[in-house]
């Protein structure tokens, strides 16, 4: 039996990959589906959140993207949801319309022109749009918009709704859940192989075959892996008429801002990036801050209903890439790390881990080369 530490979107998926591998899997986390995956928005938008740099985390998330369609209709299937509760909007809310990036003053359109020349360069399929062009697109953005990259290829998915599918499937082939905290990685012999976990309640331990590490920002609090809590505020509107039909990300005088049009009719609007620690406070100043730049792109949020404000913590890793893979310790397995890309690479990761994707695996792999050293190198280069 394996254990998967995590029941966010990346460890649920994990257990739902493996159980339908026909292997013996037991998922153990005290909430599952609280945590970054309850704040995250679900943009699955590999080529509007490319940055410079960052090539590896690009194909990655070009490849999880091409496996969102068949894992949501699988799943859909797996947790009993039929294709008229799909079809009415009670599936996973995957929607396929692209990503729209909208600059804001004449700084941000001088940073998405470079952008632009930056993913012509990568052969990526996006298409440049005048001011104009953006609103024929997209009525409601305010006539200051200046101009658009749009990568009709993103889409975009319901986290809260993917982690209840994952849940009911999972409970329907039997996969125990055990909602508990794990306080220690059980380990055994020389080199502490891992044997199983620790709990702080009943039953006290739980022996296995292997561990899987999926606890997100918590990760290094149960092994040695570089993975640190980076803070994100979201805030969730209600919206009687949808406001956008696809994803709007923008940039406001270099602040960024998305906003994630829901089918059930809320509007996300993310999120901040602060490096505070285990702090999940909402604050006034990070609402302010979103609100303030949503507005400049889409005047109209500030007509809408507040529905819930969230904050999460990614899981962050020095070069931003995650660890999927064999940690070096026997009997380990890391699924972690995936910072603002969990939702778009959790298909992914578990087709790294049962092996289906050997190429892939090697970028994320635990033991590629100290992350913050090849981030360095890479500045250092210019
Ligand atoms: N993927 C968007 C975010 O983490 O805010």
């Amino acid at each position: 039996m394996e254990v998967i530490v995590g029941g966010g979107i990346v460890g649920l998926t994990i257990a739902w990959r493996l159980s339908r591998a026909g292997r013996a899997v037991t998922v153990v986390d005290p909430a599952p589906g609280t945590g970054a995956t309850h704040a995250a928005a679900g943009m699955l938008a590999p080529v509007s959140e490319v940055t410079y740099t960052e090539e590896p985390l690009l194909r990655l998330g070009l490849a999880s993207l091409g496996r969102w369609p068949s894992f949501a209709a699988e799943l859909a299937a797996d947790a009993g949801l039929d294709a008229p509760a799909v079809e009415a909007g009670r599936g996973v809310d995957l929607r396929t319309d692209g990503t729209l990036d909208v600059a804001f003053g004449a700084d941000d359109l001088a940073a998405l022109d470079e952008l632009a020349a930056f993913m012509a360069k990568l052969g990526l399929p996006v298409e440049r749009l005048t001011g104009r062009e953006c609103r024929r697109l997209e009525p409601m953005l305010a006539p200051s918009v200046r101009g658009g990259l749009l990568a009709a290829g993103d889409a975009w998915v319901d986290p809260r709704r993917v982690a209840a599918a994952l849940l009911a499937a999972l409970e329907r082939r039997g996969v125990p859940l055990v909602r508990a905290r794990v306080t220690a990685l059980l380990r055994e012999g020389e080199g502490g192989a891992v044997r199983g976990v620790l709990l702080d309640q009943a039953p006290g331990e739980l022996r296995a075959d292997g561990v899987v590490l999926a606890a997100g920002a918590w990760s290094a609090e149960l092994a040695d892996v570089e993975v640190r809590p980076v803070k994100g505020q979201i805030i969730r509107l209600r919206s009687p008429e949808p406001l956008l039909s696809r994803c709007v990300r923008g940039t406001v005088h270099g602040a960024y801002v998305y906003l994630v049009p829901r089918g059930d009719g809320e509007l996300v609007v993310g999120a901040t990036q602060e490096e505070l620690g285990f702090d999940t406070r909402v604050t006034a100043g990070g609402l302010y801050e979103l609100l303030r730049d949503a507005r400049e792109l889409v005047p109209g949020v500030t007509e809408l209903e507040v529905a819930d404000v969230v904050a999460g913590l990614r899981p962050g890793t020095p070069d931003n890439v995650p660890y999927i893979g064999p940690s070096g310790t026997p009997g380990l397995t890391l699924a972690t790390g995936h910072h603002r890309g969990g939702v778009l690479l959790a298909p992914l990761t578990a087709a790294i881990l049962l092996g289906e994707e050997p190429e892939l695996a090697a970028l994320c792999a635990p033991s590629r080369p100290r992350a913050g050293a090849r981030v360095e190198a890479l500045e250092e280069m210019g």
